[in-house]
């Protein structure tokens, strides 16, 4: 059977907001340590900063980048990361069983998303798991505030004159989350992102704040957390978060390939959750949705590493060699977002080096890209726009924890210049699926390219040895005429339609 949609200007989503392709980098295992910094590496710069990480970095195409965490965030005490390294302490990281040397910290941050380019914006978390209103508020006063007071000042005196104009800040991290540090119910959580919020507002109103949602849909607080949180933060926030990583169950990798259905269905409650709260509140605000953490994860494996740490400096931790069946359903969560794209407007893919990253590093040697490096790379190029509604009438199959799920999950954008790019997955494992498109006034005329990625071994993966074994290849015959667009998807593939 032949899969089918129709693309017409007419019917859109919405605008892609370019915090869709943003990023995570947390203090956790090598992400920053070996991973983005290495001093002594033949690559790094007078900074430490490792130049072959950040070439791919910008090749990535990563927007916002959140820091310093994740978990970490709910013991960070910003004040051990700024001033002479040689006075910064080193800590307990109750988050993953590490010592944190605060060799990187804040301005080196600041420092490299510079160098990463203008494209690259902080996205900073405050600590509200063990800290409160008043340490975010001199955190914000170090960062943002241009001069003459004693934070402001200590900046300067630190090396950092102008101000890190630090625009959008998450209010702590996954706080409903039992392994959080400071862990808190909705009602003890809401109130103090809504402190919070107040406050900072009071240094500078037109910051941009994200309450912090559920870590996941299957959490048992799920949705009361959101409405809860959301009555006591409605008109001081701009966005709720949500997290959601996926993996195989029991080799159960049908499922898997539909993970999508679950990151769909997710946005779509939370979008409701926070629609009936603005209802209830008789609101015209619409909160917006910071996807701030997701990505394939063999997350079973991590806690068994963890609990078997006793405190290294940044160990090997999660770093999830990943397949291709992995970067096709990365490439499915990248189409849920884009599908979303009117209320989501950020995500942030966790994360970006060494840690369930599509840039992996070796101390003192290469870094390579990984299979889902490509997805994403291709979505942030081409996936700038406006997203088309695509509707899809596809073949279906069945899957023990979704039901009955389509072979096909797609998306089209269209870019300013006219142009438009479809990002299409096929979930069937055996099958080619046959692809028509019905084209109603886009005055396109030729295919500019098809890139697949695929493989006969779904299991095929790029390793330290073989760091280009898998790579996005050219599709033959795929057709656009007076009939529309006529393609074929291979199995289990990601791929990028370009048409003009
Ligand atoms: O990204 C890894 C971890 O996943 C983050 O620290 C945490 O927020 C989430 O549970």
């Amino acid at each position: 059977r032949t899969a089918r949609f129709t693309l017409d200007p007419a019917f859109t989503v919405g605008e892609v907001n370019p915090r869709l392709f943003g990023s995570f980098v947390e203090h956790l295992g090598r992400c920053v340590y070996t991973g983005i910094f290495e001093p002594g590496h033949p690559a790094a710069d007078e900074d430490g900063i490792r130049t072959d990480v950040l070439d791919l970095v910008r090749e990535l195409g990563v927007t916002a980048i959140r820091y310093p965490g994740g978990n970490f965030v709910s013991g960070y005490k910003w004040e051990d990361s700024v001033g002479p390294v040689e006075d910064r302490p080193r800590r307990l990281d109750l988050a993953w069983r590490t010592t944190e040397s605060n060799r990187f910290g804040l301005s080196e941050y600041i420092a490299f998303l510079k160098k990463v380019g203008p494209q690259a914006e902080p996205m900073m978390a405050v600590n509200l798991g063990t800290r409160g209103v008043a340490e975010a508020l001199e955190l914000q006063e170090y960062a943002n505030h241009p001069s003459g007071t004693a934070l402001s000042d200590l900046r300067a005196e630190h090396g950092d004159k102008d101000p890190f104009g630090i625009r959008l800040w998450c209010l702590g991290n996954e706080m409903d989350g039992p392994w959080q540090t400071g862990h808190k119910t909705a009602e003890e959580y809401g109130r103090l992102a809504a402190e919070t919020a107040r406050a900072m507002r009071q240094i500078d109103p037109d910051l941009e704040l994200v309450a912090c949602g559920s870590s996941g849909q299957s959490m048992e607080t799920f949705a009361a957390w959101e409405a809860t949180v959301l009555q006591e933060t409605y008109d001081l926030v701009d966005h709720i978060s949500l997290h959601a990583y996926y993996e195989p169950h029991d080799g159960d990798v049908d499922s898997f390939l539909a993970s999508a259905v679950d990151m769909e269905s997710f946005i779509e409650n939370v979008v409701a959750t926070c629609d009936h709260v603005g209802a209830r509140l008789k609101s015209k605000k619409k909160i917006n949705l910071s996807f701030d953490e997701w990505n394939v994860w063999y997350m079973t494996k991590t806690q068994a590493e963890v609990s078997a740490l006793d405190w290294p400096e940044a160990p090997r931790l999660l770093e999830d060699n990943y397949s291709v069946t992995d970067a096709v359903v990365f490439g499915s969560l990248l189409i849920a977002l884009l599908r979303h794209a009117d209320r989501v407007t950020v995500a942030c893919l966790a994360q970006l080096v060494n840690v369930i990253a599509p840039i992996m590093t070796e101390p003192g040697g290469p870094a390579w890209r990984q299979t889902t490096f490509f997805p994403f790379a291709q979505a942030s190029a081409y996936g700038r726009g406006e997203v088309l509604d695509v509707r899809v009438d596809s073949p279906t199959y069945e899957t023990k924890k979704y039901g009955e799920a389509d072979l096909l999950h797609a998306t089209a954008v269209r870019a300013e210049d006219g142009s438009v790019t479809v990002f299409a997955v096929n979930r069937s494992r055996t099958e080619s699926l046959p692809l028509e498109v019905a084209l109603n006034g886009l005055g396109l005329g030729e295919v500019v390219e098809h890139s697949a990625l695929a493989d006969a071994d779904p299991d095929a993966r790029n390793t330290l040895a073989e760091p280009e074994r898998v790579v996005p290849h050219a599709v033959d015959g795929t057709v656009l005429d007076e009939g529309g667009l006529r393609a074929t998807l291979e199995p289990l593939s990601w791929n990028v339609i370009r048409l003009r």
